[in-house]
């Protein structure tokens, strides 16, 4: 039976719609709903342009986190997701709320996890002067970018980069990581995936 995907987003969608490209053909998931915690998201036009449904629930039109949360879950529930895809979400989800979904919320974080949970990845991974940087999906569990790993791509940091030269450089290889990594999962395999651009000869 087909699988239901929601995507949420706060911004540009780039992953977002990388996940929706995927979710054709031949492909186990469809995506029923891009929702977003920002008006005017650039990723809702991208939704909107690739025929999708989509929501907005402004986070700041609620007096607290559990309302909104409690907007949030009514509008998932009314899909009836299988899957809810995190893709630059940036709220934090309580696990409460987590709690109403186990196993079923994954999410894209741009480091390598367990290193840098949070925020400003790239420039914590030059400061530590790691040789490596890459991206994780994870399924999210109540604590912050914690669950169980389900893939990551690696790269090589390079003499001269900044945070804005490995986050273009890593932005490309999310892409490739979070489909391959929900084609996984909707298809049943839960083995955690790695992936580098190390294997590919230059
Ligand atoms: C990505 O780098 C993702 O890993 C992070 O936020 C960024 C979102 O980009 N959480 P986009 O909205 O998917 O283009």
């Amino acid at each position: 039976m087909t699988q239901r995907v929601a995507i949420l987003i706060s911004g540009g969608g780039s992953n977002m719609a990388g996940l929706a490209r995927s979710m054709t053909g031949d492909h186990p998931a469809r995506c029923v709903l891009v929702l977003s915690n920002v008006p005017g998201a650039g990723g809702l036009a991208k939704a909107a342009a690739l025929g999708l449904p989509t929501a907005t629930l402004d986070h700041k039109a609620f007096p607290d986190r559990p309302s909104f949360e409690a907007a949030l879950h009514q509008t998932l529930t009314e899909v009836r997701p299988d899957l809810i895809c995190l893709a630059g979400f940036m709220r934090i989800l309580t696990p409460a709320f987590v709690g109403k979904w186990p196993g079923r919320i994954l999410n894209i974080h741009p480091s390598l996890l367990p290193r840098y949970p949070g925020l400003h990845t790239h420039a914590r991974a030059l400061a530590a002067g790691d040789s490596h940087h890459g991206a994780t999906v994870h399924e999210v569990t109540a604590d912050l970018d914690d669950g169980p790993v389900l893939g990551q791509i690696r790269m090589p940091i390079e003499p001269g980069d900044t945070p804005d030269t490995l986050a273009a450089r890593l932005l490309p290889l999310e892409h490739q990581l979070y489909p391959a990594v929900l084609r996984r999962i909707v298809t049943g395999q839960r083995a955690r995936l790695d992936l580098s651009t190390e294997d590919v000869p230059r």
